[in-house]
């Protein structure tokens, strides 16, 4: 049954709030186009100059022409190290070669010659995370100084850190997924490593060099000399030591010749998506921007959204008059089935225990799950806590926990305390998580953190001073609330795989109901490749 809007596009409110967001999606821009500029101009053309191709130029030339580019985490790093290390230094995506999904991490050599620093790191192991979640082929265009030096204490040792990417390409590998390696420059230690375990590697003539040690670290070990190209050259790779497999005579022969290996990988095709049921919705999805707006007290109908993200605006309401600020909806978005869960106010013990069965039921159904999050959490209070809150929630956090089906979720508001956990949080490892511009991430709000931080330290202060104190403390508070809840701090530290806008939502969450859909007919079998 198609539920009417009731929303009027040429109301007041809907002109505040669209012109609102406006001003959120300009922001979005001016940040995106810093992470695509890399290094900046001098360095740019220096790299130009050296015969070699932009990484984003690198990566439009591997693609299939026309197709899409989901880019993972672009503004990773936002705001950190005096903004000087655009979108950590590596871009990572989605996106189709030979009709082949494939994950593509791509080293910018122009961000500190490609080095690693933590969210470098994290942006990589993400990437990779999803290329084994999806079963996808991983193309990695090399181009990295290994560990960035300063940092090194962040990006070495741990679990996580760069040890782990060569775990999991190796594992990736054991299981079937291809992992190939075209090497354009400098790659050393770390670096060296990504084409020395990938399944195949080509590396291009001048300007591709792979060393364990380069030259500087050769001479003071052992006290040769030795020029980079005799060390590590592509030639003396892909002739003498067969660390490398073939020899491009430049970037654009070793874009082709990776597109070439992918051709023959017997990757099983892409599933082509179900004809006839993915209509349009009805509502247009620019319009989104003119309910949500920016103020997070303006309480507007998630069903609202919901009508313009899925095929036909159609959907099967669960339980409608039953825990009513949970939204429960079965509904197809690009002719693929989801059960979509999305707040529409605080959750109490009923909206809890309807979400569960609501689990459960796509569960049974083979049904992929979306998590719409606006939320400041669970009911508090003598009345909810009687009501047995906490372990109504507690159910909704462990059918959302255990469910068997993929899970995706959208900070498309707030994404507070508990809420953030039962609606299925970063750190219950959904597929794909990510945010819209107006969205918020905290323990609570800056408002009732100040609250709560000043009422706990009443009590400890006496004395003339004790009110200054307390208004310090409340402006402190305030001011580290409001940053940190930033939807640019959570992408900056990859608490998300990106901020997107909700125009494109439909379009990226039918990108991945597709690439779920299809990575169950991509089986796994052991297949490790040792390099000879
Ligand atoms: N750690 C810290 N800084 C690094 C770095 C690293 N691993 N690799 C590169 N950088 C920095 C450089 O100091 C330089 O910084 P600056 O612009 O502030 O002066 C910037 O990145 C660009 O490096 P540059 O050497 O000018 O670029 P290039 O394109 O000529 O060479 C490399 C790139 C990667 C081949 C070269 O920088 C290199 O060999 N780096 C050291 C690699 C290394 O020893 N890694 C060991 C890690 S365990």
């Amino acid at each position: 049954m198609t539920t009417l809007s009731k929303v009027d596009p040429g109301s007041i409110r809907f002109l505040r709030n669209a012109q609102h967001y406006a001003t959120l999606l300009a922001t979005l821009h001016e940040r995106m186009a810093w992470a695509v500029g890399g290094g900046g101009e001098k360095l740019m053309q220096r790299h130009i100059e050296r015969g070699k191709l932009p990484v984003r130029e690198r990566i439009d030339l591997l693609l299939d022409v026309g197709s899409p580019f989901l880019e993972i985490a672009p503004l990773a790093a936002w705001g950190m190290y005096n903004n000087e290390v655009p979108a950590a230094g590596v871009v990572a995506g989605i996106g189709l070669v030979e009709g082949v999904h494939c994950m593509i991490i791509a080293n910018d050599a122009t961000v500190k010659g490609g080095s690693f620093f933590r969210e470098t790191v994290r942006k990589h192991v993400r990437a990779q995370e999803i290329a084994a979640q999806n079963r996808l082929p991983c193309l990695y265009l090399v181009d990295c100084g290994g560990a960035y030096l300063p940092e090194q204490d962040q990006v070495f040792p741990d679990w996580g850190h760069f040890g782990t990417t060569f775990y999991n390409q190796c594992r990736m590998s054991a299981e079937g997924l291809p992992q190939l390696s075209a090497v354009f420059g400098g790659c050393t230690a770390g670096g060296a490593y990504i084409p020395a375990l990938s399944d195949e590697a080509i590396i291009v003539q001048g300007t591709g060099r792979i060393h364990l040690g380069g030259p500087p670290i050769v001479k003071a070990a052992i006290n040769e000399i030795v020029d980079g190209e005799a060390l590590g050259g592509a030639a003396m790779h892909t002739r003498v030591s067969g660390v490398t497999d073939y020899l491009a005579t430049d970037e654009r022969q070793a874009l082709a010749k990776l597109r070439q290996i992918v051709r023959h990988l017997n990757m099983p095709p892409l599933q082509p998506l179900p004809a006839g049921r993915a209509l349009p919705p009805r509502f247009d999805p620019a319009e989104i921007a003119g309910i949500v707006g920016g103020d997070m007290k303006q309480p507007y109908d998630v069903r609202e959204v919901l009508l313009r993200l899925v095929d036909d605006s159609e959907m099967q309401e669960f339980k409608p008059e039953y825990g009513s600020t949970l939204v429960c909806a079965s509904a197809h978005i690009h002719g693929l089935p989801v059960g979509i869960l999305a707040n529409n106010g605080v959750l109490f013990s009923e909206s809890s225990m309807k979400g569960a069965h609501f689990i459960e039921l796509c569960n049974q159904r083979n049904i992929p799950l979306l998590f719409l999050q606006n939320i400041t959490g669970f009911m508090v209070g003598t009345e909810a806590e009687r009501g047995g809150i906490a372990k109504h929630s507690a159910k909704l956090v462990y059918a959302m926990s255990t469910a068997r089906v993929p899970r995706l979720t959208v900070l498309i508001g707030g994404s507070y305390g508990a809420g953030n956990y039962g609606m299925c949080g970063r750190g219950f490892a959904p597929h794909f998580l990510f945010s819209w511009p107006n969205s918020r991430i905290a323990t609570m709000s800056p408002e009732v953190a100040t609250t709560v931080l000043t009422e706990l330290r009443k009590s400890s202060l006496k004395g003339d001073s004790a009110d200054d104190q307390l208004a310090a403390l409340a402006q402190e508070t305030t001011e580290q609330f409001t940053r940190q809840s930033d939807p640019y701090y959570a992408t900056a530290r990859l608490w998300d795989d990106g901020i997107i806008e909700p125009e494109q939502t439909r379009d990226v969450l039918g990108l991945c109901l597709q690439l779920l859909a299809q990575s169950n007919a991509r089986a796994a079998g052991p297949s490790p490749v040792f390099r000879m």
